[in-house]
């Protein structure tokens, strides 16, 4: 129970926080979808837990108390949207709204998601006398004098009909070509760039100054309203816009009216399809129930109307200029492409890099240096370019070619039959190869030494201290001192953290050796078959093949490193010099039956408060889990911290399993770990 209540406080704190960066410092650091998911979270567990609503606050408002002034009121509350990231969440609420209404035609009016700023607009017989930004939804911020320089608010209203008293609900936003056009001028000026219209729009419609307010030339899109003196019913929504066309506002063309999930979802895709080319930014579409007597009939939960839902696009292409590609080495010498880009901001991330696979995709992109492409996040997740603009580039620019030599040690690469391996055969001769070896061996999957990080092995090797893992074993204290940014405190702390990984498992061992296809499991499977690293050392391929989970290739491969002279030689090396010794693994990991870790693939994102960083990576593994850094289709638990990244998102994508600090504190406590 108390879990559940921590929980829900450290959720309610992290939304707080965020509400008080975007609310009051006007500074997001979250995008919209990682806050919309915590916002998730947050309610699915009141909703589970009714009790909750007590613990925040009496009105169960996630948002803090802000101090807006009474006579700031909404006539009626302005209400979050539900959000789905996926078709399959609209077909739920699209199929249980028909369930609800069996014998109807229930039709459905589609529009965009405006990302802009909300803005609430009073109309007393028809003339603007108030204008108030969403606030906490209960009261707004009093931005009238600005509201009234927005190129198309109208401040009389025109037509018949006019209600007495009215609220008008909709977007403020800033034209794309407008963002561009006012970061030219800031950046010009050495100010901060707006990173996104909706950024942009929110600094603006809040200026002291409505001079300014008036320069950034935005928009407002009409979505809705509320007559709070009924003259006139409406029946529908769709007919509710029309008068709103009629009384001066704009609307945006983009709508659907259909009671048809096939028809609506198209206009998803097609909306989708063409986001980019509009004036201005949409992160999704809203579908309402059209008519007004179902709308009510539905009614609201604390936070969203029930007829209502987003569904969000998923990934977005943007234009970006490709300064270069880095050849990358990796472990076994196999070269990777890599796209350097100007940094863009894509589905609320900075992409600075896209994989470019390999030298077939070099070849079909035709690749020159400062060429424009277009990139996109595969899934929203992992950039890759989708093409380039070859009528942009630059006359005598430069093809990028693939390497024949290796960029790190010179050696002349060998390509396979049908060029999609390209690989330097110099091994651990190789600079590259030597350095991701070691970072490899040392990693926190392998022995784990906290502190040997990429830039201290690197100068290391230069300095010719080392050449392979069982070097790091023979360091020094003098030598090390004779090393840059190394005091007596930091060679002392490395040289007990090598001494402590030189205790380790066996599976750890076998990872860290780097064996092609022998990650964590397979690693885990071998060590729990042989038991011993002798066994290992004197098993037959046969031996190999008959682990249950390990494959053929993987046994040859395994097999054969093994038996190779210089990898024997590199093994005794280790057990003999380096003086690395096997704990029983089943004594390592704490077999409790609340353990949530063992076997599992871990992922942290954020910052954390109770543990740091690194020793909840050392519980976790000590707990049997799997760290990793990148979430994949395979990671079991997302460990979330304040401020996490897109991680979260990624893993919601995913369906992967979220815990918060207070989740993992509450095992780690009932494993015995203090707190660090
Ligand atoms: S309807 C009670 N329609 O999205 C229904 N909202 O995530 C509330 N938004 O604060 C809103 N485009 O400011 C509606 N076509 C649209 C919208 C829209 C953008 C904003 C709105 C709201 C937020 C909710």
């Amino acid at each position: 129970m108390n879990s559940i209540k921590n929980r829900f406080l450290d959720l309610y704190a992290l939304l707080c926080y965020h509400d008080y960066l975007y609310h009051v410092l006007n500074m997001p650091i979250l995008s919209d979808l990682e806050y919309d998911f915590l916002l998730q979270k947050f309610y699915s567990l009141r909703k589970k837990y009714v009790y909750l609503t007590n613990v925040v606050n009496n009105n169960g408002s996630v948002f803090p108390q802000l101090n807006y002034d009474t006579c700031n009121k909404h006539y009626t509350p302005m209400l979050s949207l539900e959000n789905t990231f996926d078709v399959n969440g609209y077909i739920k609420f699209h199929n249980n709204i028909k369930n609800n209404f069996i014998d109807l035609k229930v039709n459905f009016f589609c529009e965009l998601k405006f990302d802009g700023v909300a803005l609430s607009l009073l109309y007393q017989n028809g003339k603007l006398i108030r204008a108030l930004t969403r606030g906490d939804g209960v009261f707004g911020e009093d931005v009238t004098k600005n509201a009234r320089v927005i190129n198309n608010v109208p401040l009389i209203l025109i037509g018949n009909n006019i209600p007495q008293l009215m609220e008008v609900r909709g977007e403020v936003c800033m034209l794309k070509r407008d963002l561009n056009q006012l970061n030219s001028v800031v950046g010009k000026k050495n100010q901060k760039i707006f990173l996104n219209t909706r950024n942009a729009a929110a600094g603006s419609l809040r200026q002291k100054n409505i001079a300014i307010t008036k320069s950034r030339n935005l928009f407002f899109y009409c979505y809705g309203c509320n007559i709070i003196t009924r003259f006139q019913r409406y029946s529908t929504h769709s007919n509710q816009l029309n008068m709103l066309v009629k009384f001066g506002f704009l609307i945006s063309p983009y709508v659907l009216l259909s009671s048809n999930v096939n028809k609506i979802l198209n206009f998803y895709y097609l909306m989708q399809k063409v986001r980019n080319f509009l004036s201005l930014n949409t992160d999704g579409i809203v579908v309402k129930v059209d008519s007004i007597e179902l709308q009510t009939r539905l009614s609201y939960t604390n936070k969203f109307p029930k007829w209502a839902i987003a569904i969000k696009f998923i990934s977005q292409f943007a234009k970006t200029k490709l300064l270069g590609v880095d050849f990358q080495i990796g472990r076994s010498g196999i070269i990777t492409p890599v796209a350097i880009l100007e940094p863009i901001l894509l589905s609320g991330a900075i992409i600075k890099k896209a994989s470019l696979y390999n030298k077939h995709e070099i070849e079909k992109l035709n690749l020159f240096v400062n060429d424009t492409v277009v990139v996109h996040r595969i899934g929203d997740v992992i950039p890759k370019i989708q093409s380039v603009i070859s009528c942009d580039r630059l006359h005598h620019a430069n093809k990028i070619i693939f390497p024949k030599y290796c960029p790190s040690c010179n050696s002349l690469l060998y390509n396979n039959i049908n060029d999609t391996i390209v690989q330097c055969l110099a091994g651990v001769n190789c600079l590259e190869q030597k350095k991701k070896q070691i970072e490899h061996f040392f990693s926190k999957n392998g022995l784990y030494a906290e502190g040997l990080s990429t830039g201290i092995i690197k100068q290391l090797i230069l300095n010719g201290y080392i050449k392979k893992p069982v070097d790091c074993f023979k360091l020094q204290f003098q030598s090390l001192l004779q090393l840059k940014y190394f005091g007596k405190k930091s060679v002392a702390k490395l040289l007990h953290t090598l001494e402590q990984c030189k205790k380790t498992t066996l599976s750890k061992f076998i990872y860290a050796l780097g064996i092609p296809e022998i990650g964590v499991e397979n690693a885990n499977l071998i060590a729990k078959y042989f038991h011993s690293l002798d066994n290992i050392m004197n098993c037959t391929i046969t031996d190999l093949q008959k682990i249950k989970h390990i494959g053929n290739i993987c046994a040859s491969y395994f097999y054969n490193f093994i038996n190779s002279k210089y990898n024997i030689e590199y093994i005794t090396q280790l057990i003999v010099e380096g003086g690395i010794t096997f704990i029983d693994q089943s004594k390592c990991i704490i077999n409790n039956k609340n353990n949530y870790f063992l076997n599992k693939k871990i992922v942290l994102t954020g910052k954390f408060q109770t543990y740091k960083r690194s020793n909840i990576i050392k519980i976790v593994l000590s707990l049997g889990g799997i760290v990793s850094s990148n979430i994949s289709k395979n990671t079991d638990i997302l460990i979330v911290g304040s401020s996490p990244g897109q991680k979260v998102i990624n893993a919601s994508r995913l369906n992967i399993k979220l815990m918060l600090e207070s989740d993992i504190c509450k095992i780690f406590k009932n494993n015995n770990f203090v707190t660090m």
